[in-house]
């Protein structure tokens, strides 16, 4: 299969493939170990404007790019137009970020309860007020936005949040075909994706949810006709899905499954890279701890090795037990779409009191402040 073409204003995204913003994942070394695989657009984690505009010290390490990056693409999420317009002023002017992504279908009942993240579409009208603020700010960088379908099946918001966004001068819509009351659970509803693709045809659409393996990635576009994929837990462990995918879209063969001697390599260079982004092994092997159930989900390493792995605190602890790994074992048979990472849910999504009632639905205003609290996940 020949994929279409995906422009996001001047940038070229060929194959069609985004790696999705994770929080706590996708940082410097996760963005760089996944390239080395395949071509595509590859997302920061979330970063929080106003902790972007306020210097916040922690924030600005994490919307940090290493020097291999020639396009530059960060998440932000905020709710105020004011702050999110300058934190992009920010990233442009400063981080030379060629791409902005504008989060708003994070689930965390953190923000939510105070009308942030999935709970914003509501307010198509305030939605178009942000993206506006961004799309000033950014000039001739393109600014894209990331939804769910809306936050419950009796609160769908995509469509009308959608042409806001577009009216405002998104340059592209990514939606996760889930509401934020399913969190991760059950399956992505992809037939929300073909509809959000036949409302919005004046800029491209990409489809998230459930892109396992990259034939998922070419169903989906055929079963939407969406514009692009946004790959998320699929890669978890697993950055070669990058691989797939580029061969996936160009029509070559795949390699198969990985063997376990290549999951290890790519183990390494992954513990690797944060120890250099970090520039600090301690932080680096505990950070990684999250990674090895991921990596080594379907083959056969061992309960023990297992736990000792997930407490590994030293690079010569990981070298040695991943020394101990047969590298030709393989896959077990039938996993190679085997999901990963959260799978949660559903919850009932808490809003503030009237958020969702005629008069709160038509109003542009911003939540409060602590709609724009820290948080992680989406
Ligand atoms: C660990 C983790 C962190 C996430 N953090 C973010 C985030 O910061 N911003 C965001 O828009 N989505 C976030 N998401 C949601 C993903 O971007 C994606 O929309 C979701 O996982 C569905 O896609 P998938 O089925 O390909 O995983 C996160 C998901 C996971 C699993």
């Amino acid at each position: 299969m020949t994929a279409p073409g995906l422009k996001l204003g001047p940038i070229e995204v060929d194959p069609p493939v985004v790696l999705a913003p994770m929080a706590g994942v996708t940082n410097i070394a996760f963005r760089s170990l996944c390239r080395s695989y395949g071509a595509g657009l590859y997302v920061s984690e979330m970063i929080s404007a106003r902790a972007l505009v306020e210097d916040n010290d922690n924030t600005l390490k994490k919307a940090g790019f290493g020097p291999d990056e020639d396009v530059r693409s960060i998440q932000l999420y905020g709710v105020d137009p004011e702050f999110v317009a300058g934190a992009v002023r920010k990233v442009v002017d400063d981080l030379g970020v060629h791409h902005v992504d504008l989060n708003m279908g994070c689930p965390s009942p953190k923000v939510t309860r105070h009308g942030g993240g999935a709970a914003l579409p509501a307010r198509p009208r305030l939605v178009g007020r942000i993206v506006e603020a961004a799309v000033r700010a950014a000039g001739p960088v393109p600014v894209t936005v990331k939804m769910r379908v809306g936050v419950s099946p009796r609160h769908e918001t995509f469509l009308e949040a959608a042409s806001a966004a577009v009216d405002g001068g998104a340059a592209a819509v990514a939606l996760h075909a889930r509401t934020a009351e399913q969190l991760y659970s059950g399956t992505a509803d992809w037939s929300r994706i073909a509809e959000l693709k036949a409302h919005v045809t004046s800029v491209p659409v990409l489809g998230n949810g459930d892109v396992w393996a990259a034939s998922d990635a070419l169903r989906m576009l055929a079963e939407t006709g969406c514009d692009g994929v946004v790959v998320g837990r699929g890669c978890l462990g697993k950055p070669w899905l990058f691989r797939d995918l580029a061969d996936a879209f160009a029509g070559r063969p795949l390699q198969g499954p990985a063997r376990l001697g290549e999951v290890v390599e790519g183990m390494r260079r992954h513990l690797r890279l944060l120890v250099e982004q970090f520039g600090d092994e301690g932080l680096a092997c505990r950070d990684f701890r999250k990674h090895v159930g991921w990596y080594l989900t379907g083959y056969p390493a061992g309960g023990e090795r297992r736990r000792r792995l997930a407490l590994a605190s030293t690079l010569a602890e990981y070298d040695a037990l991943l020394d101990e790994l047969d590298p030709g074992e393989e896959l077990g048979a039938g996993l190679e779409a085997a999901p990963r990472g959260h799978t949660h849910g559903p919850k009932e999504v808490t809003v503030p009191y009237g958020w969702l009632s005629p008069a709160s639905l038509a109003s542009d205003a911003a939540p409060g402040r602590e709609a724009d609290a820290w948080t992680s996940g989406g």
